[in-house]
């Protein structure tokens, strides 16, 4: 019988000298780790995310691998098409399928780290599917696999920021652009994000503002007239400060499916937000 015992004893006898005789044969004055065996790993889940959204698909390895001879590959599983390649130091791009030639980044500085993830910008209809990230080291290779799916309830918003000053009104937009019917929407959602606070909440074919956080009890309405048409545009009075900076969510819920769109109420200048560097 095999035990851990006796595992663990030939891994001594055999493994640790293979693994001194690799550190001492190369030059000394390079900080690397010699690693037999890496495992790539990535999102514990399918990626769920808006269309026109960035989404960042994860893949990574704990140990610091070699960066000389060190290749990625990220592709599409089911066709093998080319999304983005690492070689020789540097990203590939006139290797990049022509779909995703500006779309699909790199985070420069975790590359270092052995973080291979990838940002995928303005999510598409078409990018729906699995993707394989491969890990070539001069040790050994490694690879895990992403499902991104973009929902299918498409909510949209006009802009990813408005502005205002203290006092004013602003309208935040966001409408239900597919064909459900407006009674087959069972919740709209109004959120500020930092805090996670309750802005408005629509629920069975009725506003109920009573729901709201404190904050923005009897300063937020719907456009009751635009409901039927499926928008649920926010209008927000009398801006105060408190109310700027954070991130405010209108998620759709359907009895299939949810969508989301997001803006942001900023002070004077517009700043569009990009996660991708
Ligand atoms: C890898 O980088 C991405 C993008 O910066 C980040 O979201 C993710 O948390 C990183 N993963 C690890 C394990 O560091
Ligand atoms: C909402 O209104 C529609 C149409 O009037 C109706 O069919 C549906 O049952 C209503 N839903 C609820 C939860 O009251
Ligand atoms: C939704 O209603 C608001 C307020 O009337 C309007 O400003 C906005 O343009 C409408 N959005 C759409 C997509 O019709």
């Amino acid at each position: 019988m095999v035990s851990i015992f006796t595992l663990r004893y030939y891994a001594k006898i055999y493994l640790l000298p293979l693994f001194l005789y690799l550190f001492f044969n190369k030059r000394m004055n390079q900080f690397v780790y010699f690693v037999i065996g890496f495992i790539v790993h990535g999102p514990a889940g399918p990626l769920v995310a808006p269309l026109g959204s960035s989404v960042v698909l994860l893949c990574y390895v704990d140990e610091l691998l070699l960066m000389e001879d060190l290749e990625v590959e990220w592709r599409r599983t089911d066709s093998e098409t080319l999304v983005h390649l690492y070689q020789d130091g540097e990203s590939r791009p006139e290797a990049h399928q022509q779909d995703y030639y500006d779309r699909a980044y790199f985070f420069t500085d975790q590359i270092q780290h052995g973080n291979f993830s990838l940002c995928l910008e303005n999510l598409r209809a078409e990018d729906e599917g699995r993707y394989t990230c491969r890990v070539y080291s001069q040790q050994d290779s490694g690879e895990t696999e992403v499902q991104i799916k973009h929902e299918c309830l498409i909510v949209s918003g006009s802009d990813r920021s408005v502005s205002a000053y203290d006092g004013e009104d602003v309208t935040l937009s966001c409408s239900v652009d597919s064909h459900i019917k407006p009674e087959h929407i069972e919740k709209v959602l109004w959120r500020k994000t930092d805090g996670n606070i309750l802005v408005l909440l629509y629920q069975n074919n009725d506003t109920l503002p009573d729901s709201s956080d404190e904050q923005y009890r009897d300063r937020v309405e719907f456009f009751t007239a635009e409901i039927p048409k499926g928008n649920f545009s926010l209008r927000l009075k009398s801006v105060r400060t408190e109310d700027k900076g954070g991130r405010y969510t209108c998620r759709v819920y359907s009895q299939q499916d949810s969508g989301e769109t997001e803006v942001q109420i900023k002070h004077g200048e517009i700043r569009s937000v990009c996660f991708c560097i």
